[in-house]
C-alpha cells in the first residue's frame, strides 16, 4: 500500500484548517496512519526542503515553514501520493483549481496551507525525516474493501 507525507504548514494551522485537510482525505477514502503537531526546527526544515537550497526563496520557505506548529502526517491508500497533490491542488494558489485546498483557501504560494510528497522516493525520504517506524500505525479499515 503507498504512503505519503502530508504537512498542514503554519499558516493552515494558524488558519483553523487542520481538521478540514484530514476530513477532505478521509472523505476521499485514504487512511491516516501518523500524525503530530511539531514546531519544525530550522535543521529539520532545511533537510525537508533541501533540494530547494540556493533558489530564490529558500530563506523565505524557511522562515515560514519555521514559524509555527505544523500538523504531520503520513496517509495511506492506492495512489496517494498522486491523489493527494490532486487533494492540495497547484503549488501557487492562484493556479490551483477550485475544489483544490489550495484553490479554495490559498492566496499566495509562500502561504499555500499544506505540502504532500511528490514522489515515492520522496515520500519515503520525508515519512523517515518526521516519524520513526514504530509511529506508523498501520491497521485495517472493513471500508477499505470497497475503495478500489
Ligand atoms: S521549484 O523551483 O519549481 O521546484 O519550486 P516550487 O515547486 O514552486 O516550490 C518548492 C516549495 O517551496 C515553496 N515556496 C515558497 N515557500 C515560501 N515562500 C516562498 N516565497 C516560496 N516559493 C515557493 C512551495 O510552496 C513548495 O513547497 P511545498 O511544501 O513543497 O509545496
Amino acid at each position: 500500500m503507498q504512503k505519503t507525507f502530508i504537512m498542514v504548514k503554519p499558516d493552515g494551522v494558524q488558519r483553523n484548517l487542520i481538521g478540514h485537510v484530514i476530513q477532505r482525505f478521509e472523505r476521499k477514502g485514504f487512511q491516516m496512519i501518523a500524525g503530530k503537531l511539531m514546531v519544525v526546527s530550522d535543521e529539520l526544515a532545511k533537510e525537508h526542503y533541501k533540494e530547494h537550497e540556493g533558489k530564490s526563496f529558500f530563506g523565505d520557505l524557511m522562515g515560514f515553514i519555521t514559524s509555527g506548529p505544523v500538523f504531520a502526517m503520513v496517509w495511506e491508500g492506492t495512489n496517494v501520493i498522486d491523489g493527494a497533490r490532486h487533494i492540495i491542488g497547484a503549488t501557487n494558489p492562484l493556479e490551483a483549481t477550485p475544489g483544490t485546498i489550495r484553490g479554495d483557501f490559498g492566496i499566495v504560494t509562500h502561504r499555500n496551507l499544506v505540502h504532500g510528497s511528490d514522489s515515492e522516493e520522496s515520500s519515503k525520504r520525508e515519512i523517515g525525516l518526521f516519524f520513526a517506524p514504530e509511529q506508523l500505525v498501520t491497521y485495517q479499515k472493513a471500508v477499505n474493501e470497497w475503495l478500489d
